[in-house]
């Protein structure tokens, strides 16, 4: 059942972003959105046996051909691309074909920029399996691979032709990755919909257990907000940036530990906390709304401090990230819930604080 359907514009490319539940198999959903008569499903070996049937069947008048990678952050690489273009000029496959990525943010960004690169881009389609991806990954356009030196580090903005997000895949997703798809949902309440944080505050329990009505919903919004945002700053010269809220800090810990550690939604829960206690260092967020960030926070189940043994290494680790900008350090904080900003000047002793060394809302 379709729920809602959400158009996103992105400069001159505009498409839709389907939600709801049993889509997988509506031809009526995805078969407009295959140029040719040929396409590639990518997936993975987990993800790819599970769903690739229901697409098959969705697309029986297409030659579907499948290219299926292991599982996993770490074959999220330009080898596996070069793999997967491979895969296309052995099966003649010509700019007709149609990428279709089946599965998380791994999935979804190798597929992506295979696709930007395959004989200077082809069309894709996004059906993403995880709620971070869903939420997230799938929506706005930006495809990248890691390389040794750092994460997403080769990469294009390039959008797909739709989105599917089918929110009975969610059924088979490990409840730890589900937990860490609530992070993105709760940060877009944060950073743009005071009204929305409310709703989630009020809803997190039927999200923890997967009422469809209610994740749909909740999908719906973030896509909405997501995509509210893009079409502004596609490229994200300015207020894109804004969906990084508790990414620096995020991304600091998740390089501290070792990717893979904490996901990537884990990490994302503490930044948020982080920023949070950071915005009421700089008095520009009242306590009181720090502190309900960070009790929804930890109402999902999501950690709400770095861990003490990687503190000393976060604020070294943030300047790395690739968010930062050639003038220094920027960070996205928080103004009221529903309203975030760009921060470029922080004081050093309030950063300090905030990682855990001092005694604010993250330390309490
Ligand atoms: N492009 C963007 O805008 C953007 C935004 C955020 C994150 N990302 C990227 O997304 C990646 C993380 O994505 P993720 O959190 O989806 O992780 P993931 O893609 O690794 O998926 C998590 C795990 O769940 C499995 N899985 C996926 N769907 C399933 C399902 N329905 N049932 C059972 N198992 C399933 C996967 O095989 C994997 O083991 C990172 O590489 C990150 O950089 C990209």
């Amino acid at each position: 059942m379709l729920y809602a359907t959400i158009s996103l514009t992105a400069g001159e490319h505009q498409y839709p972003i389907h939600v709801g539940s049993d889509l997988l198999s509506d031809p009526a959903l995805i078969t407009p959105h295959i140029q040719g008569r040929r396409a590639l499903l990518i997936s993975n070996e987990t993800v790819g046996p599970l769903f690739a049937p229901s697409i098959r069947r969705a697309l029986e008048d297409v030659e579907l051909d499948e290219y299926f990678l292991p599982d996993g952050e770490a074959f999220k690489t330009l080898d596996r691309v070069t793999d997967a273009v491979e895969h296309l000029i052995r099966g003649e496959h010509t700019r007709d074909t149609t990428i279709i990525a089946l599965g998380g943010g791994v999935v979804g960004d190798t597929a992506g920029f295979t696709a930007a690169v395959y004989q200077r881009g082809v069309p894709f389609v996004q059906i993403p399996t995880t709620l971070l991806a869903q939420v997230d990954a799938s929506v706005g356009g930006k495809t990248a691979v890691n390389h040794a030196l750092g994460k997403n580090m080769i990469g294009a903005f390039y959008q797909p032709q739709a989105v599917l997000i089918d929110t009975d895949t969610l059924k088979s997703l490990p409840e730890r990755e589900r937990i860490a798809g609530v992070a993105e949902v709760i940060k877009h309440g944060v950073l743009a919909d005071s009204g929305y944080f409310e709703w989630i505050e009020a809803h997190l329990d039927e999200i923890l257990a997967q009422d469809p009505a209610v994740m749909s919903h909740a999908i719906a919004r973030s896509c909405e907000i997501k995509s509210e945002v893009v079409a502004d700053d596609e490229k994200e010269k300015g207020r894109r940036a804004l969906l990084n809220l508790g990414h620096t800090f995020g991304h600091a810990i998740e390089s501290a530990l070792g990717y893979g550690e904490w996901l990537h939604g884990e990490a994302v829960g503490a930044g948020l906390v982080m920023a949070a206690d950071l915005s009421m260092r700089m008095g520009m967020l009242a306590p009181a709304d720090a502190v309900r960030i960070k009790r929804l926070v930890t109402r999902a189940g999501l950690p709400v401090m770095p861990p003490e043994g990687v503190r000393g290494q976060l604020r070294e680790l943030m300047s790395r990230d690739k968010k930062a900008s050639d003038a220094g350090l920027r960070l996205i904080l928080v103004r009221r819930i529903g309203e975030a900003e760009v921060v470029e000047s922080v004081p050093e002793a309030l950063i300090a604080d905030t990682i855990g060394i001092g005694e604010g809302l993250c330390a309490a």
